[in-house]
């Protein structure tokens, strides 16, 4: 479980990586509340083998699609940014920067929970020409800047934990790349990238990283040969990565496991950085079987290997994988299909960390404490204690038998919270009830205590209820409002209200549009710039109805000009000295299209911005005000968006950001 200690400093980085994996099971239940499926999180299961488990991560979809947002956090505690930290997207002309991509990926994985891995620094490809054409002295020292400037912008953010330094200085008989970078510089570029990554961020890991060197061959020998006359130079190599973007045509590197562990002995750490298994096109289900006992193979020879501190995915869904693009004819090589489902290649993955996706045969635990409450001639409420499950429960079933003893129970329910009204009974009559729990893969619990219920006497009473009085409107929008009023009073008790409407100020008909049963209502899917008028009447048990109430004249606002909007704000994780605030859901709750909005709020003294996504924030004295990206500030009527973002606050303080409050444009 313990990774290779193979310096002080980097023994102390070590504890924060642990820190932050330890924290994530902690944080799951916040980021999986409605599980996609029966599986525990590969995540959650990585983290109790003391592994991570990462993917590639692209830019546009992580801004742009929620299901991939959603795998993204649920499923992987690590990132690789799949190409935003690379040269040409950071660097693309001589001290130039460009830090969106790589900014976009961090705090994602802040927000999280996730650690990040560097990719990649010095590199033949993805960098601009302007290096490319330096002399030897220039090129230098673009790539001194590069390192320097890259790797110290992350060098205090605790997410960052490591780097590719060199990638792919090989070729495939095992000599150096002939490279713009080798061809100028000779084979002294390497030792020096890393010492000036070394300098720019003593705590981070520094790794080498290549493909076709998962078997033992004379490219990965080269590779242990370089590692090895490195490290007894002092040059701070500490870690190897292994690409393994693997096919199945080609067969199983089978002796991935030795030679991971050959280069553990040598004192680094080591790592499966970009998998994927490709297959020739078309798939089929012969060749998933295959690719899925590859993934098993990758998966089983880390956990075999003490040093291997875990493995990174070179993304995680087909729809966006480079395979296609790169090798034609193949493709299909990652755990998830185009529309997100879980493939054979999943179900291997989290097999092999331990997890059993398809065959969880644990039921969850028995609700108990089931009561009843609020009888009515025609109705109750029923509430238990909540259930727990390994993999979660779904859900509960209600079953009801009649009369105090006999009878068989029977469903008439399901709830996902735990408490249910059971309404359509009949008056003076017993039943009996029971709810057993579902888990996420069916399995159900055994039933609770049985609560018996006999309702109240309904026939024979012709009292209303009093009149509801009070009527009154408020937040009324272009297109909802809210409306509450004082409770009326029964002698077999009120059952709930009628809520009726009628057109503009005078005249036209009420008719009942809702119901509600409480003292208060929101009628939405009005029309802007009109008037309605509005009145209630109570209904008791035995059905008798009260008269009507006042009546209140409602105008809804102007909606035609661009709308309104609403939000709300969630804190989603904090710690001493900082909190994160995601989701922050920002709705058009107007009737016509938005095509930008703000959000302020008030920041308590102390409190500073230092990461953000998905917005645009900007704070002054006590207030911070978010506006949209390029990309989300168009809304249609209804339409919700989300950002968020991670704000330090002084030790001790406990207060977050309040006040939230949206306008539009
Ligand atoms: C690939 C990306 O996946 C593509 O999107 C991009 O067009 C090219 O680079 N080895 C590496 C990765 O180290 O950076 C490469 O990523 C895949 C091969």
């Amino acid at each position: 479980m313990t990774p290779p200690r193979v310096s002080v400093h980097r023994a102390r980085r070590r504890i924060t990586s642990l820190a932050v994996l330890a924290l994530v099971s902690a944080f799951l239940p916040v980021l999986s509340a409605t599980p996609a499926s029966a599986a525990t999180p590969l995540r959650t299961l990585a983290a109790a083998k003391g592994k991570f488990i990462g993917f590639a991560g692209a830019t546009s979809p992580l801004a742009n699609e929620a299901a991939y947002r959603t795998i993204a956090q649920t499923e992987f505690n690590q990132i690789t940014a799949e190409n935003a930290m690379k040269w040409d997207a950071t660097e693309p002309s001589d001290n130039s920067w460009n830090y969106s991509g790589a900014d976009q990926i961090v705090n994602f994985a802040v927000a999280n929970n996730q650690i990040v891995h560097g990719h990649t620094l010095v590199w033949h490809s993805q960098t601009p020409s302007w290096v490319q054409s330096l002399g030897a002295t220039a090129m230098r020292t673009a790539m001194q800047d590069h390192i320097t400037t890259l790797v110290g912008r992350y060098a205090s953010n605790t997410a960052v934990q490591s780097w590719d330094v060199v990638n792919e200085v090989f070729d495939e008989n095992g000599g150096f790349r002939s490279s713009f970078w080798y061809n100028t510089l000779g084979q002294s570029f390497i030792a020096d990238a890393f010492r000036y990554a070394r300098a720019a961020d003593p705590d981070a890991r520094l790794c080498i990283n290549d493909y076709n060197v998962e078997g033992i061959n004379a490219k990965s020998t080269a590779m242990y040969n370089l590692v090895q006359s490195l490290r007894a130079q002092n040059v701070p190599v500490d870690c190897v990565g292994f690409q393994a973007h693997l096919a199945t045509q080609y067969g199983f590197p089978s002796d991935l496991q030795q030679n991971m562990a050959r280069f553990a002995a040598l004192g680094v750490q080591v790592r499966i950085t970009e998998l994927d298994i490709r297959i020739q096109t078309p798939r089929t289900a012969a060749k998933d079987t295959t690719q899925a006992q590859y993934y098993t193979n990758v998966v089983n020879a880390c956990l075999a290997v003490t040093a291997c501190a875990g493995i990174t995915i070179w993304g995680f869904t087909d729809k966006y994988s480079w395979v296609p693009d790169t090798f034609p004819s193949e493709g299909f090589a990652l755990p998830y299909d185009n529309n997100y489902a879980v493939k054979p290649a999943y179900t291997a993955i989290n097999t092999a960390l331990g997890g059993s996706p398809n065959n969880d045969t644990q039921a969850p635990t028995t609700p108990s404490n089931l009561a009843s409450s609020g009888v009515t001639s025609s109705s109750v409420n029923l509430s238990w204690t909540a259930s727990t499950d390994n993999v979660g429960v779904s859900g509960y079933d209600i079953l009801r038998a009649p009369g105090t003893s006999g009878g068989t129970f029977a469903q008439v329910g399901t709830s996902t919270t735990a408490s249910f009204g059971d309404t359509g009974l009949t008056a003076s009559t017993a039943y009996r009830y029971q709810v057993r729990a579902r888990d996420a893969a069916g399995n159900t619990s055994a039933v609770s205590n049985t609560v018996t219920v006999t309702t109240s006497g309904g026939t024979g009473d012709t009292q209303a209820p009093t009149a509801p009085t009070s009527l009154a409107a408020a937040g009324t929008t272009s297109s909802s409002t809210n409306l509450s009023w004082t409770a009326s009073t029964d002698n077999v008790g009120v059952t709930g209200y009628d809520i009726l409407r009628a057109p503009g100020t005078s005249g036209g008909t009420f008719a009942q549009v809702g119901t509600s049963t409480t003292t208060s209502f929101s009628n939405t899917g009005l029309t802007a710039n009109t008037a309605y008028r509005y009145q209630v009447r109570a209904r008791d048990a035995a059905g008798n109805v009260s008269a009507v109430s006042n009546t209140v004249t409602v105008t809804t606002t102007g909606g035609g000009t661009g709308g309104g909007c609403s939000v709300t704000a969630t804190v989603q994780t904090q710690w001493t000295g900082g909190y994160v605030i995601q989701p922050v859901t920002v709705t058009n709750t107007g009737t016509s299209a938005i095509t930008s909005w703000t959000v302020t709020f008030t920041l308590p003294s102390g409190h500073a911005l230092v990461g953000q996504w998905n917005g645009v924030i900007t704070t002054s004295g006590g207030t911070g005000t978010a506006k949209n990206a390029a990309y989300n500030g168009n809304l249609a009527p209804g339409q919700s968006t989300t950002f968020g973002f991670q704000i330090s606050r002084p030790n001790g303080d406990s207060s977050t950001a309040s006040g939230f409050t949206c306008t539009t444009p």
